[in-house]
């Protein structure tokens, strides 16, 4: 399920919390003026929307998304904002963030060693960043390289991996990156990937 996190700019933002993906951004204009963002977001069972007050940002708020409409895809999502922003004779208008990058072209990371469970991500996503925002259950400690913890093999897709940071050749050997081993921290992807650990 697919819901909308709304900003007005100066007024509030809504953030999505674990669980919650963005997946694509559209800015809605009122004449010249940028009057909202709304970012449709992929749902992963309940969670919460943290709503922050932009005029005080320590008032901020969770928000259970069983408060959310709710929508099975993406274009029905899109056309409940266009029938909620009207036509106001051609004054009010949505336009579309980075439309160059379509949903169409993410890329899926399956955690192996987590049963198997497969999320999606924007291309050239760093692997721990995406195991983390996903809970795809890499170990990790450091992020920057240093412990070694976020060790983790590339089942498949190695060849949607970028080249090898000399930071990872600290900690993998010449054997070891032969069968796929690789810093998660260090990793960023651009197709689709298995990995393990
Ligand atoms: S998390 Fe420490 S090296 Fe990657």
């Amino acid at each position: 399920m697919y819901i909308v996190l709304t900003s007005r700019l100066g007024q509030y933002r809504s953030e999505p919390t674990p669980g919650i993906t963005p997946v694509e951004t559209h800015d809605y204009f009122y004449g010249a003026r940028h009057v909202a963002a709304f970012v449709i977001a992929r749902l992963d069972g309940q969670s919460r929307v943290k709503i922050v007050d932009e005029t005080d940002p320590s008032g901020a708020n969770l928000v259970p998304t069983k408060f959310f409409q709710q929508y099975a895809s993406v274009p029905e999502a899109v056309t409940s904002l266009e029938s909620l922003i009207g036509h106001d004779h051609g004054q009010a208008r949505l336009s579309r963030r980075n439309p160059e990058t379509p949903t169409s072209h993410m890329v899926q990371i399956t955690f192996i060693s987590n049963g198997g469970k497969t999320v999606e991500a924007l291309p050239n996503s760093n692997l721990l960043r995406v195991s983390l925002r996903e809970k795809g259950g890499i170990p990790f400690k450091c992020g920057g390289g240093l412990c070694g913890t976020c060790r983790c093999r590339v089942e498949a897709g190695r060849e949607h991996t970028d080249d090898v940071k000399q930071k990872e050749r600290r900690h993998l050997s010449a054997e070891d990156l032969a069968n796929g081993y690789r810093m998660a921290c260090q990793t960023f992807i651009n197709g689709n990937v298995s990995v393990s650990w």
